[in-house]
């Protein structure tokens, strides 16, 4: 019984064959003798042709294959602000005839001819994503094999809807969907297969590609879930596109001359805080910027809110706070050295601990000493304003008997301008420090939002 297996299986194989073959060999449905001395004659094909109307099937209750596949020729344009991947794509689209066939042999060996698509039944394949009309050009042709399987190309200008993600622009992937499917046909009656493997048309398409443009294909995936409309079920095709942009443009052009100028604003602090020049050179580093992000502007996706905004806003408020320290700074020294206001004691205590080094503890408190004794407490200001001109109004009088507390009272306010100027500059150099501080953390935590 268990040897019997093999040779009835094989019997009923070649039974099988045999009749197909027989069969096949019955239902020729295209006479083609003659084609090498009178061309095709359309007479023979006028049936098949007749029928291009209707799904080319013998039993209704069988759905067509069609297997694809497409090979992506240019990415052309991606519009962020309208959300369209703009692409170019060699579409091939393969399925079967069952009314179409005939004997090679008796054809010259003629095993596939073309013809124009006009004249077939062609399935309704659309790309879902597909936001512009069809502008496929007329006139074209699919070949026709002696057993009826029809191969048929055609080229696309594809603008897909694409959701597209521009935070990490200019570092930015995308993942773009085509979506293959029937308008019409159900499962019932439509079925989608894969013509090649998706990694051969990833080759294909990466190969093809010439052009180094913005865009780089990083490669395709596909998956192929039915899609339920009411209570109809679709067959579909869905391929992942995954690009990458080329972001050397964008970093040459506002990256680099953005860094530039932050960088030379980070340097112009060490401009001497006292001289007139620092405040105008910021200002015009500040207005350069402005300039610069005005003819960059175009550069920038038209919408949503990269990160590269958020760098270039930075960039802008970290100026913005440089020249504000300036003109702070630069206020504190005026008034340091017209108006000197009364030292607080706290501030006073600092200043020396900050500015003094450790070893020399000792001459601390002596030069202190002088600048504590009309340091009573804050609630002086009023005194020594009212005291400050003091000396003068007995200068002006002449007075001599006043020469010696007139001494004392300009080497105090002197004292206290060289306090306040001091103060001043430390002030400079802590700002400074918290300016390069920040500056680096929000480099840094940009630059690890983009690496993520
Ligand atoms: C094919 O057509 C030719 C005439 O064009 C005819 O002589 C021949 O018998 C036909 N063959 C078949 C198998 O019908
Ligand atoms: C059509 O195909 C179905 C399913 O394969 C089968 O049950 C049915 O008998 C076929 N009908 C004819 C007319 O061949
Ligand atoms: C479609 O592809 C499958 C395998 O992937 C193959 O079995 C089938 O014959 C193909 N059909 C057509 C019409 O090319
Ligand atoms: C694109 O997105 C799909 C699903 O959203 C995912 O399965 C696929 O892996 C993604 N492809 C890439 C390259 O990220």
């Amino acid at each position: 019984m268990e040897g019997g297996w093999p040779t009835v299986g094989g019997f009923l194989l070649c039974l099988t064959v045999s009749l197909l073959l027989q069969g096949r060999a019955n239902t020729f449905t295209i006479n083609c003798s003659g084609f090498d001395q009178h061309g095709v004659d359309p007479n023979v094909f006028q049936s098949v042709f007749n029928k291009k109307d209707f799904r080319p099937v013998i039993n209704f209750s069988i759905p067509t294959r069609i297997n694809i596949s497409f090979t992506l020729s240019a990415i052309l344009e991606v519009d962020a602000q309208l959300q369209l991947l703009t692409s170019f794509l060699w579409l091939k689209l393969v399925w079967d005839n069952p009314f179409i066939s005939w004997n090679p042999e008796e054809c010259e060996g003629i095993s596939k001819i073309s013809v124009a698509t006009k004249n077939l039944w062609l399935p309704d394949i659309f790309i879902t994503e597909f936001m512009d009309v069809d502008k496929t050009p007329k006139g074209l042709k699919a070949f026709i094999s002696n057993e009826g399987r029809i191969r048929y190309k055609k080229p696309m200008k594809v603008v897909s809807i694409c959701n597209l993600n521009i935070f990490y622009f200019p570092f930015d992937q995308q993942n773009c969907t085509l979506t293959f499917s029937s308008f019409l046909y159900t499962v019932e009656y439509i079925s989608l297969g894969m013509e090649k493997e998706v990694w051969e048309i990833t080759d294909t398409s990466q190969d093809i590609i010439q052009t180094h443009g913005e865009w780089e294909l990083l490669g395709i995936n596909k998956a192929t879930p039915k899609k339920s409309v009411g209570t109809n079920l679709y067959d579909q095709i869905i391929f992942y596109v995954a690009i990458r942009r080329r972001p050397k443009l964008y970093i040459m052009n506002l990256l680099v001359p953005s860094s530039f100028l932050v960088t030379i604003d980070a340097l112009s602090f060490y401009l001497p805080a006292g001289s007139q020049n620092r405040a105008p050179f910021k200002i015009t580093l500040l207005l350069g910027y402005n300039v610069f992000l005005l003819m960059m502007n175009d550069l920038l996706p038209a919408s949503g809110t990269p990160l590269i905004s958020v760098y270039f806003a930075l960039c802008l408020s970290l100026m913005v706070l440089s020249l504000l320290e300036t003109i702070f700074i630069s206020y504190l020294l005026h008034l340091a050295t017209t108006q000197p206001p009364p030292m607080p004691r706290w501030l006073h205590f600092l200043l020396l601990h900050c500015t003094s080094p450790r070893t020399c503890c000792p001459a601390v408190p002596q030069k202190g000493n002088t600048g504590l004794d009309h340091l009573p407490g804050v609630k002086e200001p009023m005194e020594l304003v009212g005291k400050l001109p003091g000396p003068r109004e007995t200068e002006l009088n002449g007075c001599p008997g006043s020469t010696r507390a007139q001494q004392e009272d300009k080497a105090q306010k002197q004292h206290l301008v060289s306090l306040w100027v001091q103060f001043s500059h430390m002030m400079d150099t802590l700002l400074f420090c918290l300016y390069l501080l920040f500056l680096a953390t929000s480099i840094v935590t940009v630059i690890i939002l983009w690496n993520t």
